[in-house]
């Protein structure tokens, strides 16, 4: 280490290792404002909770009061929680644990999957060019494609055996609930499904690792933004971190634990022509503990064209809204970090 500095070490993880680190190195900082600041009163924290089993298991008459609630969640939060789900708890401990073997690697071993281009199926990275990013993140991340083609980093070994299964298991929950928010929005069930091809639906993994933060205040894992596919499954090593904007504010999500944090994503704007909208959230960071998170994107078809469903537009009172554009490249603009912060659904509307 002697022959270090922090600012050589080409991760966060390294640097926030770097023994002795009690300030960040300025191209970390990350300026708020009083707006900024989240709040954590109970009353504007009442985060809407979905328990899945009633959507898949419940009696009709619980199963229409669940698909009801999933609509209110989408509208009104763009955000829930979700119990009873069906993965076990030793498969979600299992993929987090692997993730964490991955940024356990070493920085010339991670190198190899580091990727050059947004739609590379292996990339793992952090922030690490000034000329690109204004501002760097404390977060190192690792994404990976994985449907409808299924790719894996060869390190560690279990990897691949392990993001298969777990990954397979959210796309069915995603799938139930598209099924349920498609219902919720007047719509056959198998609506979304069908219109967004999700047999060849892209779902792409993005494993964040965020380590303790000398200045968390000063720093931030990840800036406000929105997703681009239509839901996200995210769950975390029991250490919070996620928040999310509503009514103009800035919420902390307490996770339940085990839970999953689902958030609406611009093509669910799209298509259900802005009744459900894209919810703006960030990460941020501590000085104490590692926080890992597991987010999931399931989106449509890389070839699919998404318009708003002609069955929610009305020309006089519901006019289209948003422009169709292919996924694959709305994915690519919104990954190239060229939109200066600017939300990638300014470029459809
Ligand atoms: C994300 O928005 O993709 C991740 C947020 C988190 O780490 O909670
Ligand atoms: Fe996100």
């Amino acid at each position: 280490l002697a022959t270090h500095s922090p600012t050589k070490m080409r991760y966060v993880k390294g640097l926030a290792e770097y023994p002795g680190l009690t300030s960040i190195p300025s191209a970390y900082t990350y300026t708020t404002t009083a707006t900024d600041h989240a709040t954590s009163d109970p009353e504007e924290c009442s985060i809407p909770i979905i328990d899945f089993s009633l959507l898949v298991s419940g009696t009709p008459h619980q199963r229409s009061k669940i698909i009801h609630d999933l609509g209110k969640a989408c509208q009104d939060w763009g955000f829930f929680m979700v119990i009873n789900h069906g993965l076990q708890e030793s498969m979600m401990k299992a993929m987090l644990e692997v993730c964490k073997s991955f940024f356990d690697l070493t920085e010339e071993e991670k190198q190899e999957f580091e990727g050059k281009h947004v739609l590379d199926p292996i990339r793992c990275g952090t922030s690490f060019n000034t000329s690109v990013e204004q501002v760097f993140f404390w977060r190192d991340f690792l994404k990976v494609f994985i449907h409808p083609e299924f790719h894996s980093p060869n390190k560690p070994a279990e990897f691949s055996k392990i993001s298969l299964e777990y990954c397979k298991k959210t796309r069915e929950v995603a799938s139930e609930l598209l099924e349920g928010i498609s219902e919720s929005l007047g719509l056959e069930a198998c609506y979304i499904n069908k219109a967004m091809n999700l047999e060849t639906g892209f779902q792409i993994l993005a494993a964040n690792l965020y380590p303790p933060c000398p200045q968390p205040d000063h720093a931030m894992g990840m800036p406000p933004h929105s997703d681009h596919g239509l839901l996200t499954v995210l769950s975390q090593n029991g250490i919070d971190g996620l928040q999310i904007q509503h009514k103009g504010k800035w919420i902390k999500v307490n996770a339940i634990p085990n839970s999953f944090l689902v958030n609406t994503g611009d093509h669910l704007e799209i298509l259900s022509n802005g009744k459900y909208k894209s919810v703006l959230h960030r990460a941020v960071v501590n000085n104490n503990a590692t926080r890992i998170s597991l987010a999931i994107g399931h989106g449509p078809s890389l070839d699919t064209i998404v318009s708003p469903a002609p069955e929610l537009v009305n020309i006089k009172n519901h006019p289209p809204a948003y422009l169709g554009m292919k996924y694959r490249e709305y994915v690519e603009l919104q990954q190239s970090g060229q939109l200066d912060g600017k939300s990638c659904l300014d470029r459809v509307r």
